[in-house]
C-alpha cells in the first residue's frame, strides 16, 4: 500500500508562478488592506470594491501557470497516495495534475449564494453585481474571509491525522486554524517543511526544515524520500 503524503501549501508555492505571498509585502495584498478585501465588514461597506478585488484575481489565473513544484507534488501521485490541504485560492495544484486538493480558503472560480452558503457554482468570468443565485441572492466570491467560519477545518484535521509523512510548504503558518493542523500530526510522523524563512513552527520535533524555495526545496524533499 502507498503511503499517505500530507501536504499543506500556502501562497509561498505559487510565488515562484508569479502569484504574490500575502505577508511578504508588508500587509498589504496586491495594494489593499486585506481587511477590506477579505472580511465580512469589507463586504459591508463596499461590494463592489469586493467583488471587483476578487475578478482580479480571478483574471490573473489566465495569465499564470503552475511551477516545478505544483508539478512535483503531482507527479509523486505515482509513488505516494498523496493529498493536499491548500490555503491558496488559485487552482494551480488542479492544473499540475493533482488529484487530491482541499481548499481550505476556498476557490477564486467558485461563486456563492450569500442567503444560502450550499449554493456554489464554478465560475471563470466576473461575478457582478445582480448576479444572483437561483434563490435571488446576490453571489459572492468562494473564498473564507478573516473571521468567518472554516468548513474544510474538520476534513483536514482528519486527514492530517492519518498523514504517514506531512510536508508543510510556502506557508508562513501565521493564520489560525490552518496553522493548527500540524498539531494533529500523530507523533513520530516525519514533518518536512520548505519555505526559504524558517516559520517558527519548526521548532516541532521530528520536523526537517528544507531552507529553500518551493520548486528547489521539491527537489531535495525528493531526494531525501527515494534514499529511505
Ligand atoms: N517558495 C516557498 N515559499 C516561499 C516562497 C517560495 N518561492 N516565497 C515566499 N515563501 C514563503 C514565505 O517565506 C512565507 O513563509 O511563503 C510563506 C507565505 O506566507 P504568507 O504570505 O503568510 O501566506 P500564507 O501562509 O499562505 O497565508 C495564509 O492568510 O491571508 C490569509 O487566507 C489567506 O490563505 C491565506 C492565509
Amino acid at each position: 500500500m502507498k503511503k499517505k503524503l500530507v501536504v499543506l501549501s500556502g501562497s509561498g508555492i505559487s510565488a515562484e508562478s508569479g502569484i504574490s505571498t500575502f505577508r511578504d509585502a508588508g500587509g498589504l495584498w496586491e495594494g489593499h488592506d486585506v481587511m477590506e478585501v477579505a472580511s465580512p465588514g469589507g463586504w459591508h461597506k463596499n461590494r463592489a470594491l469586493v467583488l471587483d478585488f476578487y475578478n482580479q484575481r480571478r483574471e490573473q489565473l489566465n495569465n499564470v501557470v503552475p511551477n516545478k513544484a505544483h508539478f512535483a507534488l503531482a507527479e509523486l501521485e505515482k509513488e505516494f497516495e498523496v493529498q493536499i490541504i491548500t490555503q491558496n485560492v488559485d487552482d494551480l495544484h488542479e492544473r499540475a495534475g493533482s488529484t487530491n486538493v482541499l481548499h481550505l480558503h476556498g476557490e477564486l472560480k467558485k461563486a456563492r449564494s450569500i442567503g444560502d452558503a450550499s449554493l456554489v457554482y464554478d465560475w471563470e468570468k466576473d461575478i457582478q453585481l445582480g448576479d444572483l443565485c437561483e434563490k435571488g441572492f446576490q453571489l459572492r466570491p468562494h473564498i473564507v474571509w478573516f473571521g468567518e467560519a472554516v468548513p474544510m477545518l474538520d476534513k483536514a484535521i482528519g486527514i492530517s491525522r492519518e498523514a504517514d509523512i506531512f510536508l508543510v510548504i510556502g506557508t508562513s503558518l501565521v493564520v489560525y486554524p490552518a496553522a493548527s493542523l500540524v498539531e494533529y500530526v500523530e507523533r513520530g510522523t516525519p514533518i518536512f517543511v520548505i519555505d526559504p524563512n524558517k516559520p517558527s513552527m519548526v521548532k516541532l520535533k521530528n520536523c526537517t526544515f528544507i531552507e529553500k524555495k518551493a520548486s528547489d526545496g521539491m527537489e531535495e524533499l525528493i531526494k531525501v524520500l527515494f534514499q529511505k
